[in-house]
């Protein structure tokens, strides 16, 4: 339930208190805390039916009541008492004016004048305070009986109230129950991206570029996307799905996640270490003046059998010619002792160099993909609450393509929710215009759009949703500069 199904509900009970109880006006107070972390009563709902008033109007809502004696509300709250006052006895007796100063700034702003009220505390079953009600001037329910609050009214009330509270309370516990999931997704994400820091703030912005999509299809009047509109709930939803798509990351082993180049360090350093020894090899093979020139040769091979290593080491796409010198010096060997001869080259070294484009082998590649099955593993474990039944699979199909080329599941088209291909298409854009690898220069951002122009091309990508995220210019996020970007056709 949120904040305005509250003020919703609370509105429809007020209306059954005047009706029941026969009075003018009324207003529910709900207990909160304030900046300070006091407990206060703040007004949720109110009805004055002689002004045509149907709710707290914009001037009185931040008029807040402390739990003290300034006030009939603070008073109830503070008492836990029903109390029933008569504005004719405040003009004879001074004493009795505790309500008359607050409601006066009330009638005053509302032009009203309080001739009477009945206040009761709002109790749940176990007895905490939840709010405040307050009835205004009693309706007499025919010309003999007298305008005032009676002792049935005030029973009628206190059996009223404790269906008000519940109401207040089942919100609340709503409230807090949100709280603490947000909390908890929070509090993956931060796991997931602690374990590669590289990729920070990559889940909260996939969430805010795709909540940004979202609003802008909820725009759309007309065409496929006329007839689709994300209430509140569908917009956590995906929110949810969107701050965990990557979950799964957390069961992929750190090395692969956080691979810059084709090599792991260690791996680059063992060839290193080969090299010098192969190096001081040759030198003492070829001592003496008369050697010298040869020697140098040597040298000067090995040094740029390194370099041409250390280039096909880059994750950049390789050259053919690369990849050719690569095979070669899995044939270059030294003999550095008597029974010892030293490669320059292994072949898992050379497999790994040739890897044609990124750093990542076929083997490694699965490994990472697998994080979508993760994430659908750990996301299905969660009980969900209604509405947001859909989390696990929207988040589970984030790497599908509508061509069946995704994976994991290799599904097409219309086997791919609409929220799904939302974070497709976010998160491929914020792959590549990310700034924050520093493997990986952040691609411009009018060219990340031809990018995913290009999948929609390739009938890859949802074509209606990517002309929305351009042209509605979803794809803005705080601080980005857009000046060069065209809209689509
Ligand atoms: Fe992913
Ligand atoms: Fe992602």
């Amino acid at each position: 339930m949120s904040i305005q199904n509250l003020t919703g509900d609370l509105h429809s009970i007020l209306n059954s208190f005047l009706d029941l109880i026969g009075c003018d006006g009324g207003s529910i107070y709900t207990l909160e805390k304030n900046l300070q972390g006091e407990s206060v009563l703040v007004f949720k709902a109110m009805i004055t039916r002689s002004l045509g008033v149907e709710a707290v109007p914009t001037r009185l809502k931040s008029l807040v009541f402390r739990l003290d004696e300034s006030s009939t509300v603070g008073r109830t709250g503070l008492q836990r008492q029903v109390y029933k006052e008569d504005g004719r006895l405040y003009q004879v007796t001074a004493d009795q004016v505790p309500q008359s100063k607050v409601r006066s700034v009330i009638d005053i702003a509302m032009g009203y004048e309080t001739q009477n009220l009945l206040s009761a505390p709002l109790l749940t079953p176990r007895g905490d305070l939840v709010g405040v009600i307050q009835l205004v001037n009693k309706i007499p329910g025919d010309l003999e009986s007298e305008a005032i609050f009676d002792e049935k009214d005030e029973r009628l009330c206190g059996i009223m109230s404790s269906q008000a509270a519940l109401v207040i309370e089942n919100s609340t516990l709503l409230v807090e129950q949100e709280k603490i999931l947000d909390g908890f997704v929070n509090a993956c994400v931060t796991a997931i991206e602690a374990r590669d820091p590289v990729t920070s703030g990559h889940s909260q912005r996939v969430c805010d570029l795709s909540l940004n999509l979202a609003k802008s299809v909820n725009r759309e009047e007309a065409g496929a996307l006329g007839l689709i509109h994300f209430n509140e709930t569908q917009m956590r939803e995906l929110r949810y799905a969107a701050m965990l798509h990557d979950i799964g990351k957390i069961s992929v082993k750190e090395d692969i996640l956080k691979k810059e180049k084709k090599l792991y360090p260690w791996e680059l350093h063992e060839i290193e270490m080969r090299f010098k020894l192969m190096k001081a090899s040759y030198r003492l093979q070829y001592q003496g003046e008369g050697n010298q020139f040869e020697l140098a040769r040597k040298v000067k091979e090995l040094e740029q059998a390194y370099q041409t290593i250390l280039a096909a080491n880059e994750p950049t796409v390789l050259p053919k010619d690369v990849s050719a010198s690569i095979l070669e010096l899995t044939k270059l060997q030294v003999q550095v002792d008597e029974n010892e001869v030293c490669c320059a080259l292994h072949a898992h070294e050379s497999d790994r160099l040739c890897i044609s484009r990124g750093s990542l082998s076929r083997e490694e590649r699965d490994e990472i993909e697998k994080h979508v099955s993760f994430t659908y593993e750990i996301l299905k474990m969660v009980p969900w609450s209604r509405g947001l039944e859909q989390v696990p699979v929207i988040a589970h199909r984030h790497h599908e393509k509508l061509d069946g080329t995704g994976y994991p599941m290799h599904v097409k088209g219309e086997e791919i929710p609409i929220q799904s291909r939302m974070l497709t298409i976010t998160d491929i854009y914020d792959a590549l215009t990310a700034k924050d690898r520093p493997y990986k220069a952040a691609v411009p951002i009018d060219k990340a759009l031809a990018i995913l122009e290009d999948e929609v091309k390739q009938g890859k990508l949802d074509g209606v949703l990517f002309k929305v995220f351009v042209n509605s210019k979803a794809y803005i996020l705080p601080g980005v500069e857009t000046s060069k970007v065209k809209k689509v056709a």
